[in-house]
């Protein structure tokens, strides 16, 4: 186990910066998850840290040591890749014993940690085929099995299971929950599955354009997502975004206009000279209630019933933004039909024109009953 610390760490390609300094102190034993849209940097970041990528600046320091020079294989990480590289000609075993090695390890110790790691990762029968002989999802268990087997400090997994089907995913989330539970390693995991991103970290960093934008535990960047980027990036279905006008300021909050003219109250603690700014009001889908006199009005032009819960997509002018509504899974609802919703002001997000989250007025800790 050891802690990662990246300071100012820079990327650039040419003329473009694609890692903006990049400053994050990840403890010993965290899982901490990257998300963040295609092309935002999250791999460039990995791979600095893992020094696949050599940095523009800034220093990468890993359990105390400045590694930022510093080889991969004497790091003490270990990367998994979303396509999992195995050697076709080589079984699991020697596959998974591959980087014993090359470190030349005693043959009976590499025997020795060869079966635990298989044990760990339930590959024990599988042991003497070839890759082409196995699943999608047990080449990645092998592919795992080969970062660990050499004890690494810290494990790096690029969207390790974008290539597995739903079940698979969803067995392979509990299995690295247990892994890091098991050896307490530090993890650095990239993904765009927000529930892979929900359930395994102990913190999310939302990246955006380069530039680390939120981190957080992840209940608090999807409550309080700092900018309009995470509330993009967090949440699924994600979160309304209607482009609104401030009409008013209050001692606790602001009103704003949406497009087709309806008025919010909002917590949000705006400038004093604010009333006309362009601003985004955000809304999750799961806040947004059926009210016969609410703003939030439009015909259902998509259902999508899931089971426990259905989603309504509402039809609305162009200039007014698509609105996704959450309802119990068995209300029974219409092609064409015109719902109403309210959000309590507690329960709305106000975004400036720069994109930052406005600040919102605290509820009172203590209410008068
Ligand atoms: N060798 C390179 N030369 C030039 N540009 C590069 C190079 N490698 C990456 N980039 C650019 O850097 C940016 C960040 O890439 P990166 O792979 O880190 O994104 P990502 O967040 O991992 O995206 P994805 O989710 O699609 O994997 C992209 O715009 C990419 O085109
Ligand atoms: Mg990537």
């Amino acid at each position: 186990m050891a802690n990662v610390e990246l300071t100012n760490l820079t990327k650039r390609f040419g003329d473009t910066t694609v890692v903006q300094p990049a400053t994050l102190s990840i403890a010993a034993g965290e899982f901490v998850v990257l998300v963040g849209p295609s092309g935002c940097g999250k791999s460039t970041l990995l791979r600095m840290t893992a020094g696949l990528e050599t940095p523009s600046a800034g220093t990468v320091a890993i359990g105390g040591r400045d590694v930022t020079d510093a080889p991969p294989a004497t790091r003490g990480v270990a990367m998994v890749f979303q396509s999992y590289a195995l050697y076709p000609h080589l079984s699991v075993a020697d596959n998974i014993a591959f980087p014993l090695k090359i470190a030349r390890l005693p043959k009976a110790e590499i025997a020795q940690r060869v079966r635990e790691a298989a044990a760990m990762l339930d590959l024990t029968d599988l042991l003497s085929r070839k890759p082409r002989a196995l699943s999608g999802g047990q080449r990645q268990r092998v592919s795992i099995a080969r970062a660990i087997v050499r004890q690494p400090q810290v494990l790096l997994l690029d969207e390790p299971l974008s290539n597995l089907d739903t079940g698979l995913r969803a067995r392979m989330r509990h299995e690295f929950a247990r892994l890091h539970q098991q050896l307490g390693m530090t993890m650095i995991y990239v993904t765009h599955d927000q529930l892979e991103a929900m359930t395994l970290a102990n913190r999310i960093v939302v990246m955006h354009r380069g530039r680390i934008e939120q981190v957080g535990a992840p209940l608090d960047v999807y409550r309080r997502p700092a900018s309009l980027a995470v509330a993009e990036a967090i949440g699924s279905p994600g979160m309304n975004l209607l482009p609104a006008t401030i009409v008013e300021r209050h001692a606790d909050g602001a009103s704003v206009r949406t497009g087709d003219g309806a008025v919010v109250r909002t917590l949000a603690q705006v400038p004093v000279h604010a009333a006309g700014t362009v601003v985004t009001l955000g809304v999750r889908p799961e806040h947004l209630l059926p009210d016969r006199d609410g703003p939030f009005v439009g015909a259902v032009e998509l259902f999508e019933r899931l089971g426990p819960l259905s989603f309504a997509h509402l039809g609305r002018r162009s200039d007014a933004g698509a609105i996704v509504a959450q309802l119990p899974g068995d209300r029974a609802v219409h092609l064409g039909e015109v719902l109403r919703f309210a959000v309590p002001p507690a329960d709305t997000h106000l975004f400036a024109p720069d994109g930052s989250a406005y600040p919102l007025t605290p509820p009172p800790s203590n209410p008068v009953r």
